[in-house]
């Protein structure tokens, strides 16, 4: 096989800097990567640089005069296109279709795995029109790298960082590879199911929307994603996850062990019910009948713990646990107890974690403990990513 093909296309942000980096990093990794500047990155690092670097001209104009390339040909045979950093500019026009230069003429003839890297002031991220713009090209298949929250342009906060360069070549390198060889992910999310007649059950207050939305993250981020998700109105968007539904912790087990051949990573973030009744007559309990005042329980398996130490362990397991009180030493006690690799943990009440939009979440491993501080489940599900990713990137193949 010869070296994987890539198509940098770089638009016109302060970040324009960093894909000299990016650049750097795919060439000693020993691709063939050929540049496209729009205009607006011209004017900030001279194509002359990513010549340099690249050993080829760089497209920078229209008829490919300067190049000798035409924007028809030069995404042909590439394994995957990265557009480091993408402004909302450039993400509007690509999530359009627009042809208007020869970056987003070139990526309309592509069809290799596209990755984005944004980069812009926070206010423009979180933009209905950015965030629909982005929602259209992850439903199309792209993949997204940060951005990263931090110190912006603009010396405020915010999220908008583009995602540091190693970051960008890892994951560029990723999806040169097809999803199945770079990674396979299994997920439970929401609550179970237990019941107690045909129409009475045993459930809990989760919603599922933490784990569903990491399903879309490891989905969006190129690797093979099934999700095994219990009883909850909340579904995935991303059309990469793979969705199991099941009812009971039972079924949730059987699904979950049918699927751990050739798994790299288990996260266990659904809400299992650790009991459920003893048996469920055919027909409904009927009020006054002798034993219906009370519940014969009994204990559901582990899933978690029965992965970690099965025969089939997959390199990465992480869990959840739902905490009251006492968090973070609890948790770390869990981790031990199951043989997980890692603990997300939050503390819940009535009125906190469970079903509402804020979260904070510790993330706990043998190395000590990260947090994510309070923030919405989106910006939680990143941060778990993160961690996950950030501790199995040696493991991963
Ligand atoms: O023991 P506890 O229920 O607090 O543990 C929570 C973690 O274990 C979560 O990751 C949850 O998904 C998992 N779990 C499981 N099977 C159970 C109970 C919990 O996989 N029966």
């Amino acid at each position: 096989m010869g070296s994987p093909g890539i198509l940098l296309g770089v638009t016109g942000s302060i970040a324009a800097y960093k894909a000299v980096e990016v650049l750097r990093r795919l060439t000693s990794a020993g691709c063939t990567v050929q540049v496209v500047l729009t205009e607006g990155a011209a004017r900030f690092v001279p194509p002359l640089t990513f010549e340099a670097l690249s050993g080829r001209p760089v497209v920078t104009d229209w008829d490919g005069s300067a190049s000798g390339i035409s924007h028809v040909e030069t995404g042909y045979d590439v394994n995957a296109v990265v557009v480091a950093p993408a402004t909302a500019h450039t993400m509007a026009r690509i999530a359009v279709g627009f042809a208007d230069c020869p970056l987003t003429a070139t990526l309309l003839s592509v069809r290799a795995p596209l990755l984005l890297a944004p980069a812009m002031e926070s206010r423009m991220w979180s933009h209905p029109a950015t965030r629909a713009n982005v929602k259209t090209l992850l439903a199309r298949g792209a993949h997204l790298v940060g951005p990263e929250a931090g110190p912006l342009a603009s010396g405020r906060e915010g999220v908008g960082r583009m995602a540091e360069p190693e970051q960008v070549a890892n994951a560029a390198l990723a999806l040169t590879r097809p999803p199945s060889a770079r990674g396979r992910w299994l997920i439970t999310a929401g609550p179970t199911w237990e019941a107690v007649d045909p129409v009475r059950i045993l459930t809990n207050r989760s919603t599922g929307t933490l784990g569903v939305e990491l399903a879309d993250l490891v989905a969006a981020s190129g690797y093979a994603v099934d999700l095994v998700l219990g009883p909850t109105s909340v579904r995935p968007w991303h059309p990469g996850v793979e969705v199991v539904s099941v009812e009971s912790a039972r079924d949730m087990e059987a699904a979950v062990r049918s699927r751990l051949a050739g798994l790299d990573v288990f996260v266990a973030a659904a809400a299992v019910s650790d009991y459920r009744p003893a048996s469920a007559p055919e027909s409904k309990l009927k009020r006054g009948t002798p034993g219906a005042d009370r519940l014969q329980l009994e204990e559901n398996p582990d899933i978690l713990a029965g992965v970690a130490q099965g025969p089939q362990r997959p390199r990465w397991v992480i869990g959840f646990a739902a905490e009251t009180e006492d968090v973070e030493a609890r948790a770390d006690a869990k981790r031990v107890r199951k043989g997980a690799d890692a603990i997300v943990a939050n503390q819940v009440g009535r009125d906190r974690g469970f079903g509402g939009g804020q979260t904070e979440l510790l993330w706990i491993d043998e190395r000590g403990c990260q947090r994510s501080g309070p923030c919405s489940k989106a910006t939680a599900a990143r941060f778990v990513l993160d961690r996950i990713l950030e501790r199995s990137r040696e493991g991963m193949r």
